[in-house]
């Protein structure tokens, strides 16, 4: 039996898994265009369709469009940039509540606080990750105005169940889906299935600009909003000869540059290359991991496309005899970038707690962030989820096959780092 690197052994991998993002000469020459071109956000202050950003942003949203078979996509600098738009143009009040998961990024929950709403926390299913429909109608209050699903790793969520308790409840859902970029819910791409959905091309997504977001809806009032939010509020009309400096409603410096925008063309152009790609490798892994007792690989549910942003394992400690967190510290010794349970819940962070930076006059009573709150997401956190990001591409099988190697040699050794106390 081989010797565990965690005890001085030789690691199953000792060369790093290949870099991300993949930038090749279709994104160089684009980006290069830009900024020989000199036109590096042409946003500038002139009235008409330059309120809508230069050649490369249009176009960009112009394919992003088109692509989801939506009436409008508005490019941002960030997600969470979006977001926070989305929950101003869809109508939320301050001290109203938006539904969130607590097992997602820091900025699902915190662009309703960005806007002084109030995010209430509803827990997860604990085999794809995400929004739970049937604990969230027993979270809705008269103060709720708007759900956001998120499509957690890659899975969409149960958009049917929750579009459902949305019309029920007058509800707008704001779809997040950072994380699953060419995700398919019953043939439908994600995104496009609520009032509005949101994207994030940060270095790490499947597609990418380095920073930058996109927001798509059909929705002629929320583009428009958003479309204000993102140019500082002020309102240029195409029916003024002179930019007025009008500001009709808060607004923030939101927009993408055309660099960016140049860079997510050449990238939006390889996203089902790329997410096939994942797709491949990630079957492949799930089928070598199948026969392992205690490991279960991502769960599919067969409406859905997952697109792996992230290739989560739920784990048992009663079948595998070690803790989790031992497991991935033996993995991440043999050279294989694992990590223990994402995020913690969002509700358990400080700001939840010490309330500092906000106006909190509007938090009632009513409002749980106590640890208990969502115990699935809490012992998905403390114990049972285990996630890496190697499986993309350029990665390939071979790599797959470091991982499967790694993981075997583990479960051999797990009596040694029973015994060792780890
Ligand atoms: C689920 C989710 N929502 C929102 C965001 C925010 O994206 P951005 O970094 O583009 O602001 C992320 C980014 O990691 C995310 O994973």
């Amino acid at each position: 039996m081989a010797q565990l690197a965690l005890f001085g052994g030789q690691k199953v991998r000792e060369k790093p898994f290949p870099p991300h993002p993949v930038i090749g000469e279709e994104e160089k020459r684009a980006v290069m265009e830009v900024l020989e071109s000199g036109k590096l956000s042409t946003f500038i202050a002139q009235p008409g369709e330059h309120f809508l950003g230069g050649e490369k942003i249009r176009q960009f949203e112009q394919e992003f469009a088109s692509y989801h078979d939506v009436k409008y996509a508005v490019a941002f600098n960030s997600a969470t940039a979006a977001l926070h738009a989305a929950v101003t143009a869809c109508g939320v009040k301050a001290g109203e509540e938006v539904i969130v998961p607590p097992y997602t990024f820091t900025s699902t929950a915190t662009c309703a606080l960005m806007h002084n709403a109030i995010p209430v926390f509803v827990d997860i299913k604990p085999d794809i990750f995400c929004l739970d429909p049937a604990k969230i109608e027993p979270a809705v209050t008269p103060r709720t105005r708007a759900i956001i699903p998120v499509h957690l790793f890659g899975h969409p969520a149960d958009m049917d169940e929750i579009m459902a308790i949305a019309q029920k409840h007058n509800l707008k859902v704001i779809e997040d889906s950072a994380q699953a970029p060419g995700a398919l819910y019953k043939g439908k791409p994600t995104g496009t299935i609520g009032d509005c959905g949101v994207f994030s091309f940060q270095e790490t997504k499947n597609i990418m600009t380095g920073e930058g977001g996109m927001l798509i809806t059909n929705d002629d009032e929320i583009a428009e909003i958003a479309s204000m939010i993102r140019n500082h509020g002020e309102v240029v009309l195409a029916s003024q000869s002179q930019r007025t400096y009008r500001s009709d409603i808060l607004g923030w410096g939101y927009r993408m540059t055309e660099m960016e925008a140049a860079l997510g063309i050449a990238q939006f152009r390889k996203l089902d290359r790329l997410n096939n790609q994942r797709i491949e490798l990630a079957n492949y892994l799930a089928e070598k991991l199948a026969t392992i007792d205690g490991l279960i690989p991502p769960v599919v549910y067969p409406f859905a496309r997952h697109v792996y942003y992230v290739f989560p394992i739920k784990y048992s400690q009663d079948r595998v005899g070690i803790s989790r967190n031992t497991f991935v510290k033996a993995l991440v010794a043999e050279g294989i970038p694992f990590g223990a349970g994402y995020v913690r819940p969002l509700y358990l962070n400080p700001i939840y707690h010490e309330k500092k930076p906000f106006v909190y006059n509007y938090f009632g009573q009513d409002i749980s962030y106590d640890k208990g709150l969502c115990p699935v997401t809490e012992r998905l956190y403390e114990k049972e989820l285990m996630l890496t990001m190697v499986c993309r591409p350029p990665a390939t099988v071979a790599d797959m096959d470091d991982v499967v190697t790694a993981i075997k040699k583990i479960i051999e050794n797990k009596d040694e780092l029973a015994e060792a106390g780890q």
